[in-house]
């Protein structure tokens, strides 16, 4: 088999982490590039030796290509992974999966009529901390796993952040959409557990969009393991942790994955030595493995489908 040839789809922010990963993995090549700003397109696929577009369908019809990573506002997820995947071509699509289960529904379809792979860019769950989670959740280190905890404050509403985010037809909600997605990706594929009930409550006081700004989310898992994720986007400084808590003992994560500390029972945190990682490089990775049919940890249509229902249910309670 010669190498995978890739297309991205979106030379937005997360376009860069995409293309590094490609550029080191030795099984893929990247072919081409579009977006629909084309110095945008350019300026990511300069030094690769990748044609740019500014159409996706031109691009598919002059490369022959086997899998697009696709980084676009959420509501061109289902439009542009269908188009791909009715061309037999596989696609990474960014998280969330869509704006909502139904276009979830019609993306799993497609995949499976064309027997095409669809895998979805749940990234966060690659870091080495979480890794270790898993294991300590698994092994019941601690004892057993009883609640879970996100808090993320960041300044949301700034000049930097792509108008699409802060309407909800085209992102499906704010920080929750958003947010929550890597929070629930965490806490699903870690506990292998799944969601049985969404409650949330929020506003958006900072802003005149129709996204919400700040959100509490409560979820309970099967057996009554519960997640609580807080976000808030106001102008505030920023922060980030994560906690899971077990019947002796818990794990706290900051820096978004790269610090853990762990307590044996009421024991003062200490802190576990974390070898980074390129997450984006391991997520291919894992893409790579399920295009060549091996066992693959890439999250799939059916799980993505699933945060996407608990999503959309808690930005409905909100906003
Ligand atoms: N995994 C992560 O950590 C992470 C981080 C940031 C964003 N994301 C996700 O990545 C996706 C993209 O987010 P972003 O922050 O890069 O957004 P962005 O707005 O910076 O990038 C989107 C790009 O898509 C282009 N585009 C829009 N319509 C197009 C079309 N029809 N054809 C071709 N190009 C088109 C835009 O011009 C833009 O450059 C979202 O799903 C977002 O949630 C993931």
């Amino acid at each position: 088999m010669g190498k995978i040839k890739i297309g991205i789809v979106g030379a937005g922010i997360i376009g860069i982490d995409h293309k590094r990963a490609i550029l080191k993995n030795e099984d893929c090549t990247l072919v081409s590039v579009c977006d629909l700003v084309r110095g945008k397109a350019n300026e990511l696929a300069e030094d690769t030796g990748a044609k740019t577009y500014t159409d996706y369908k031109k691009m598919c019809e002059e490369e022959t290509l086997d899998a697009v990573i696709l980084n676009l506002p959420h509501f061109l997820h289902k439009e542009v992974s269908i188009y791909f995947l009715e061309r037999k071509i596989a696609v990474l699509c960014e998280k969330p999966m869509a704006i909502n289960t139904k276009e979830c529904d019609e993306m799993t379809k497609a995949a499976q009529r064309n027997n095409t792979k669809l895998a979805i860019g749940h990234v966060q769950r690659y870091f080495n901390s979480y890794k270790k989670v898993k294991e300590i959740i698994k092994t019941q280190k601690f004892g057993k796993l009883c609640q879970m905890i996100e808090i993320r404050n960041i300044n949301y509403f700034t000049e930097a952040r792509p108008k699409w985010f802060l309407t909800k037809k085209l992102s499906g909600g704010g920080i929750i959409m958003n947010y929550g997605a890597h929070s629930l990706d965490k806490f699903s594929y870690l506990t292998q557990l799944k969601i049985e009930k969404v409650s949330a409550s929020g506003n958006n006081f900072i802003s005149d969009d129709d996204v919400e700004a700040t959100a509490q989310m409560l979820v309970t898992y099967e057996g009554g393991v519960t997640a609580m994720c807080s976000y808030c986007g106001t102008k505030t400084n920023g922060q980030h942790e994560i906690y899971f808590y077990f019947t002796n003992g818990a794990v706290k994560i900051e820096e978004g994955g790269h610090k853990m500390y762990v307590c044996e029972g009421v024991n003062e945190y200490e802190e576990v030595e974390i070898e980074s990682t390129d997450i984006f490089a391991d997520q291919l990775e894992e893409f790579v493995k399920l295009l060549k049919n091996e066992e693959s940890n890439v999250a799939t249509p059916e799980f993505s489908r699933e945060i996407v229902g608990a999503l959309t249910e808690a930005v409905s309670q909100i906003l």
